[in-house]
């Protein structure tokens, strides 16, 4: 069938960061990536513009991205309080039980705004950045239902969540509500699992472990496909999911066969430890009030933290410097009348130290303590049930030809940096077997 779409715009909609790309369907493997956006941290390296919403004090759309984050920053502080901002919102959608067309969220100055209005502001924005885009690079000119929309959602969310965004997307002017086919709604890890499939092997193991890798041919760096099944580990900011994936022969399509699991233990958790952290150094109220007062000094910390977050790993040793702004300091002195210092003194929060030259020392104790709830989540509750039989372990097969004896098993799986423990359960027994899995050819 002829595809009556001549370009596709893919729009990420991350918790903490989101990006498009397109391809013109004539050309379909060449993937043009949204243009580099002014602005950047300094010490994290961006592909993606971070999603942070800016409304006027009339409720209309300001900026999205950098842009409304850096403006926020450089308002006045009275004037700043007017104003709606919002980030991090994405898992608002998944954690609402009853969501609803009317679910509202709340702007950093506490005002509220329904949530789709906020999801369809940003959607929009997109859509009038990927359009400009997309006209740059076409020699004929593009009808908008030409066009096909793709929104990825995480695995995990719930149908209403996956209409909501349909809704918002509606509302957003990506598509008429009367041309439903227009719009797809794509789970994130199927997009990374298809993209995994254009990669060779030898861009998914990681070489120097070739005793695992059973003799097949990495030189040779054939295709990611075949029959080969996979587990696709999607972390991203709000949400962690697993899902295993087989690509089907001949057809090549993609079969799930394993349904996600997982939940919202995305990374932005590191960020919420921190700022309980912040709260039982230095008190919550004192934290809610300096970030409805100062809300610029806020962004700041939590770019320097978001900075220091990602050069953390579980083997360095030493502590984590983390700047505070000046204006943290005075406002601390001015409403509490005593300095941060003693501070983190009276709160006995040994594990993090003060570096005269104003910053917060945070050691590698401390650092553990603000991934460790966010980890515990990931490896306690995602747990791959693999309902096809394992041999069991030290089980030889018969003489007769009937092949071992299996026995189901229950592996879980955590993932590090560049390992994966797998720890097995006898499903029967309920004891703790040895189990090898191996990821390419099973
Ligand atoms: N090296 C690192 N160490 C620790 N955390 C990291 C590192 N690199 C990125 N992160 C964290 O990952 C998150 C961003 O990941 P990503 O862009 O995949 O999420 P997202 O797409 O916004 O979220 P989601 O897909 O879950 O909605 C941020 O919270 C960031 O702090
Ligand atoms: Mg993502």
């Amino acid at each position: 069938m002829a595809c009556p779409f001549s370009v596709v715009v893919a729009i990420d909609f991350g918790t903490t960061s989101s990006g498009y790309a397109f391809s013109f369907t004539q050309d379909s493997e060449a993937i043009h990536m949204m243009k580099r956006w002014e602005g950047g941290d300094p010490g994290v390296a961006n592909q993606k513009s971070p999603t942070c919403l800016l409304l006027t004090p009339d409720l209309r759309f300001h900026s999205f991205g950098f842009a409304a984050r850096d403006f926020y920053h450089d308002l006045d502080p009275e004037e700043a309080r007017h104003w709606l901002y919002f980030d991090k919102f994405k898992m608002k959608i998944h954690s609402t039980s009853d969501l609803t067309m009317e679910t509202e969220l709340e702007a950093v100055n506490g005002r509220r705004v329904r949530a789709i209005e906020v999801f369809a502001h940003a959607l929009h924005f997109f859509r009038e950045h990927a359009l400009k885009e997309v006209k740059d690079q076409s020699s004929s000119v593009l009808e908008g239902e030409e066009i096909r929309w793709v929104i990825t959602v995480p695995a995990v969310w719930r149908q209403p969540a996956k209409q909501f965004m349909r809704e918002a997307a509606y509302l957003a002017g990506l598509v008429a509500p009367d041309c439903p086919e227009q719009l797809l709604i794509a789970l994130e890890p199927e997009a990374a699992s298809i993209y995994c499939r254009k990669l060779r092997l030898h861009q998914v193991i990681d070489l120097s472990l070739q005793p695992i890798t059973n003799g097949l041919d990495l030189e040779g760096s054939q295709p990611f496909d075949s029959s080969d099944r996979y587990i696709v580990a999607d972390c991203g900011g709000g949400t962690v999911d697993l899902t295993v994936h087989q690509i089907e022969q001949p057809q090549g399509t993609l079969k799930e066969l394993y349904k996600a699991s997982g939940g919202p233990y995305g990374a932005v958790g590191v960020d919420l430890a921190f700022e309980a952290m912040l709260c039982q150094i230095f008190g919550e109220d004192f934290i809610q009030s300096f970030k409805a007062k100062r809300p610029a000094a806020w962004v700041d910390l939590t770019i320097a933290f978001e900075a220091r977050k990602r050069t953390a790993a579980p083997g360095r040793a030493n502590a984590l410097n983390i700047s505070l702004p000046f204006s943290f300091i005075d406002f601390y002195k001015r409403h509490r009348g005593q300095s941060v210092e003693a501070a983190l003194r009276r709160s006995n929060m040994n594990i993090v130290k003060w570096s005269s030259q104003g910053m917060l020392r945070l050691t590698q104790e401390a650092m553990n303590e603000l991934f460790q709830p966010t980890i515990i989540n990931i490896c306690g509750t995602i747990t791959l049930d693999l309902p096809e039989p394992l041999p069991l372990p030290g089980a030889v097969g018969g003489a007769g030809g009937g092949g071992p004896e299996r026995r189901e098993i229950r592996a879980t799986m955590q993932f590090g940096d560049t390992e994966i423990k797998v720890t097995a359960v006898d499903i029967m027994s309920n004891r703790s077997v040895r189990a090898s899995i191996d990821f390419l050819s099973n």
